[in-house]
């Protein structure tokens, strides 16, 4: 693994909009589609130059696809001569990397130190309860539950992020109405200033 990570990894993850609008809105190819490998040619050329990682790439590819079809995979194989076991290598190594279809919206659930210790786990409680899993994606494919370490906003703890939206400050009531303010089952999303304690 000695792909030098790009600028992408070192970007702050709170973008200091704990209000957010999950933005995210990617329609993966259906059951047996084919992933058209024509949005990925700059980056297969920037990394063919020498100016971009293998990570780069499947970063992109995850852009473009919202997750990294097996297709898609033996397609940068091929264009970067990179054996396709090296390939799935990194793909499954870097928690980051999706080798299953993700739902419309993707949560990000912080269980770090910091929000255990600012009541994660009633977060936890609240947001399983509203969506009906506690990992995974739900069944009518439009969430995708992760827990993760530590989402770097250990300041505006407890927090979730949904497709790189950040929520801070979280109580179990704020995460259910974050949730039913994504489905459209409320007309907007709380107020930052409602979001405080
Ligand atoms: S521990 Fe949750 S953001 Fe750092």
């Amino acid at each position: 693994m000695n792909d030098t990570l790009q600028r992408e990894d070192t970007v702050h993850p709170c973008n200091g909009d704990i209000r957010g609008s999950a933005r995210r809105d990617m329609s993966p190819p259906g059951p047996g589609e084919r992933s058209s490998p024509l949005p990925l040619a700059p980056a297969l050329e920037e990394y063919k130059a020498g100016g971009a990682s293998l990570i780069s790439v499947l970063q992109r590819a995850q852009e473009i696809y919202g997750w990294l079809p097996q297709d898609v995979l033996r397609h940068i194989s091929e264009a970067t001569g990179t054996k396709f076991a090296k390939i799935m290598g990194v793909a499954t190594f870097y928690t980051q990397f999706r080798l299953q279809p993700a739902g419309k919206y993707v949560i990000m659930l912080c269980k770090g130190t910091a929000c255990h210790v600012n009541g994660a786990e009633g977060i936890s409680a609240a947001v399983a309860d509203e969506l009906g899993i506690t990992e995974g994606t739900t069944a009518d494919g439009l969430f995708t539950l992760n827990e993760v370490a530590c989402l770097g906003c250990c300041s505006l703890s407890p927090v979730m992020m949904i497709n790189g939206e950040t929520y801070g400050s979280l109580t179990p009531e704020k995460a259910r109405a974050v949730l039913r303010a994504v489905r459209g089952t409320l007309p907007e999303v709380p107020s930052p200033k409602e979001q405080k304690p």
